[in-house]
């Protein structure tokens, strides 16, 4: 298990405090949360920022595309130094195309899909990409509840992937709500990545928050 904290819910005046944060805490990535207030109504970090970013950590820089036409902002996120990109399969109607974009700069191919959305519609894509990223609440802001149906929504992708022989293949990440007291849920139901912003940065202690992540997992 590891742990993937959304520097959405980090204060955007000091970014590289919270990457100090991620690496005394360990966390193994830096989850970045791009919105361009169309697919989602919100409008966040593009790609200079991750640019601005990328020299202050070593770690493996996460980022989660919330936009209309993904294949516009491949590269640029692939150039400022992303390591993984993820799309949304309702924001494009050629998926396949935009997977064979990412895959065309080196970097990891991540599917994501909202809570509404069939399992059925990523299901033909699974065997071409590193990671499906479950949203467990609307996509869009930060500090939402844990949409409860997403448990069972893990489970059906993971035992999709267990059929398909590509569980060590393909990684799931679960994205929102994601708490210290339903972590376990989520790890239990198969979840791989743990994606957690305001648990994490709007804690006392952030550092603290991501160890006892850590240590959950380990139990
Ligand atoms: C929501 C974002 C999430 C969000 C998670 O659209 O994709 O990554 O930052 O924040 P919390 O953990 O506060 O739900
Ligand atoms: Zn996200």
């Amino acid at each position: 298990m590891k742990i993937a904290p959304s520097i959405l819910s980090a204060d955007f005046s000091n970014l590289g405090n919270a990457l100090q944060l991620c690496d005394a805490g360990g966390a193994h990535y830096i989850h970045v949360d791009v919105m361009d207030n169309q697919f989602v109504p919100n409008l966040t970090i593009g790609p200079p920022v991750v640019k601005s970013l990328r020299p202050l950590t070593e770690k493996y820089m996460d980022v989660h595309m919330m936009v209309i036409e993904p294949e516009k902002l491949v590269e640029p996120f692939a150039k400022a130094g992303a390591d993984g990109i993820t799309f949304h399969i309702e924001a494009t109607d050629k998926p396949q195309q935009v997977i064979d974009l990412i895959k065309s700069t080196g970097k990891d191919v991540g599917l994501s899909l909202k809570p509404n959305t069939p399992v059925s519609d990523i299901e033909p894509f699974l065997d071409k990409i590193n990671l499906v990223l479950v949203m467990s609440v609307e996509p869009g802001f930060g500090g939402q509840g844990y949409l409860d149906g997403s448990t069972e929504r893990l489970k059906e992708i993971k035992q999709l992937l267990i059929e398909k022989g590509l569980k060590d293949e393909v990684k799931i990440e679960v994205d929102g709500g994601i708490k210290l007291h339903n972590a376990k849920e989520v790890i239990d139901a198969g979840a791989d990545i743990l994606v957690a912003g305001s648990e994490i940065f709007k804690a006392d202690d952030p550092v603290q928050a991501m160890k006892s992540f850590y240590s959950l997992g380990n139990s």
